[in-house]
């Protein structure tokens, strides 16, 4: 078996051109987004009753043309090399469907959910192509921000995970290998940390939601889209680095980690935070205002790749 940076598409992964998308609301379409840039076809399910009219407005005339939608997942998938599935975040629905799938889809298609919790040993249970079943989970929205943590189940083939790390990272996302299943996957634990304490300075007086914000904007936001923690410690260590930053600031970190059992979500503290975004111009019907957000995220990733 080749390893991660050696395996390529094989000859059938580069001339058959499609790709299914299943599930099209704020993840599945942003995917689409990037398969269609991409030159794929893209073939899409969605049960949605109104899906034509909300994705013609979202794609535009140009990539809403090239899109095919499907009346059922069968045919949706019936072609494709590659399924990315962003249905609902529920085990029972997404295994519904991937049973419903097993008999259309191609003898070689891997199937990628793009689930933030759901682990793939769950997702492949009892499944005719459990070998091919994996996690590609994105970082919203998929079409502008490069991670992809690839994830394998019990039963997935290597060759699985190697196909999905080269066919993701040929669409120039950084895709990573997680070795192990682990609630929330890499990011989502990272994210749940600060999150954490985000709502801890709420909750116990310490600073305002809007301070909150603006302090990991003017701080910790543009110094991780250039550098890692890791990289970031390394740079504060001085001439001796990470091991001399372990020496002198690694035991005060450590004074900091707890149980992490706090802050302790009550109904009052989440409208306390609530109240204070209310009138927040990042509301998701706000279309102009995400545009703007999306051009910005857009440019922070082309400086920092
Ligand atoms: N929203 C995020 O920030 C985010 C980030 C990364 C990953 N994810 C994951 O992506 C997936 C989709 O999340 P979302 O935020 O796009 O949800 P969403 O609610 O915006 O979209 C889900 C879509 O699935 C459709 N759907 C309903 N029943 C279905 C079925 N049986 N099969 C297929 N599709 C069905 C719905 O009509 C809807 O359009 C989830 O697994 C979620 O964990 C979400």
């Amino acid at each position: 078996m080749l390893s991660d940076s050696k395996v390529k598409l094989d000859n059938q992964d580069r001339t058959n051109k499609t790709v299914a998308v299943l599930g099209c609301g704020v993840i599945g379409r942003s995917w689409a987004k990037l398969f269609l840039t991409h030159g794929y076809t893209v073939k899409i399910w969605d049960p949605a009753p109104n899906l034509h009219d909300q994705l013609s407005i979202y794609f535009g005339d140009d990539l809403f043309q090239r899109m095919i939608l499907s009346d059922s997942p069968e045919k949706a998938v019936s072609g494709a090399f590659f399924v990315q599935e962003s249905g609902p975040e529920n085990p029972l629905k997404k295994h519904a469907l991937y049973q419903g799938i097993a008999s259309t889809l191609d003898e070689n298609c891997i199937v990628a959910s793009s689930t933030s919790t759901i682990q793939p040993s769950v997702l492949q249970r009892d499944i005719a192509f459990a070998d091919r079943v994996l996690v590609g989970h994105p970082f919203n929205p998929p079409h502008l921000l490069p991670l992809v943590e690839v994830i394998g189940g019990e039963l997935t083939s290597l060759e699985t995970v190697n196909k999905a790390l080269a066919f993701y990272r040929s669409l120039n996302k950084t895709a990573i290998h997680l070795k192990t299943e682990r609630p929330g996957h890499l990011a989502n634990r990272l994210q749940a940390a600060v999150w954490r304490e985000a709502v801890d300075a709420v909750a116990t007086g310490q600073a305002t939601v809007e301070d909150v914000d603006l302090a990991m904007k003017a701080s910790l936001g543009p110094r991780w889209a250039v550098m890692g923690p890791f990289e970031t410690f390394h740079l504060g260590g001085g001439e001796g680095g990470l091991e001399h930053f372990f020496d002198h600031l690694g035991g005060a970190f450590e004074a900091l980690w707890d149980d992490a059992k706090r802050p302790n979500v009550t109904e009052k503290l989440k409208q306390e935070i609530c109240q204070a975004l209310i009138h927040s111009d990042t509301s998701i019907n706000n279309n102009e205002r995400i545009e703007a957000i999306y051009q910005k995220l857009s440019k922070v990733v082309q400086m920092t790749s």
